[in-house]
């Protein structure tokens, strides 16, 4: 079985020439199906670039890049897009609903754009929904919900078509201290019904909740570990 997520040699550079900056400088990364893994680093170190890429937001300068078996480094914008669709579900640090959809309807969009009928979409994004503990608030809009409630309508919209990869970029970057426990109990909750989860943070206290962690420093992977719930941290 090959793994999920397989980067070799990822390389992105922002400016060629006299102001570039290397943004990923050499970046290689197996993940495979099931794992929550956390990837930190201070700011400007390159998380978000590693982000784009493993979520077919942005194509690298350099190196190969196989999601789910498929090499899709060299693919076109439309190609990325609908492989962005059947692979990956998002959640972003600002939760990115739209404004004037309800709960239900924003979980519905991913689904949509799959092309599933009426009638599962909603009984789906339903589900998705209650999972998240919002059941009672399906008709509400964003601006009718918290900061913590938005992001879980995020998170149902992110995990509703049933993506092979969970992607978060800082998801309780704007969130209180009681809705990033929130947040992170979902997304520890989504690891252990076999989802495989990736949060992109800053915040050492989030990492440590994650299976495995790796830091990246100017682009470059300096730490890759994994944390053991009992004994605290196993470095290997
Ligand atoms: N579009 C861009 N153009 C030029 N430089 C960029 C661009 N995006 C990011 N960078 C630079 O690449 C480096 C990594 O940025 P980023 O991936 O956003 O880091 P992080 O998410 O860890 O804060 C930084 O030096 C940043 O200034
Ligand atoms: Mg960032």
């Amino acid at each position: 079985m090959s793994a999920l997520i397989e980067i070799r040699d990822m390389y992105k550079i922002y400016n060629p020439g006299e102001n570039e900056v290397y943004a990923l400088d050499g970046v290689s990364l197996t993940i495979e199906e099931g794992e929550f893994v956390a990837v930190i680093g201070h700011s400007g170190s390159g998380k978000s670039t590693l982000m784009n890429m493993m979520g077919c937001l942005d194509t690298p300068t350099e190196g190969t890049y196989l999601l789910n078996g498929r090499d899709v480094s060299g693919l076109t914008d439309n190609e990325l897009s609908d492989i962005r669709n059947e692979e990956i579900g998002f959640i972003f640090q600002g939760f990115n609903l739209i404004a004037n959809l309800d709960a239900l309807a924003n979980v519905e969009l991913p689904l949509i754009y799959r092309g599933i009928d009426r009638h599962t979409r909603r009984e789906v994004a339903a589900e998705s929904l209650e999972l998240v503990g919002l059941g009672e608030r399906m008709r509400h809009k964003p601006a009718q919900m918290s900061g913590g409630q938005q992001q879980r309508v995020a998170v149902a919209r992110a995990i509703a078509a049933r993506p092979p990869v969970i992607l978060a970029d800082e998801p309780t970057g704007n969130l209180d201290s009681r809705s990033t426990e929130e947040i992170l109990g979902i997304l520890k909750e989504l690891h252990r019904s076999g989802r495989t989860v990736i949060v992109i943070t800053h915040d050492s206290e989030i990492a440590a909740q994650a299976e495995r962690v790796i830091r990246i420093k100017d682009g470059r992977i300096t730490e890759d570990y994994k944390n053991s719930v009992q004994e605290g941290t196993e470095r290997c």
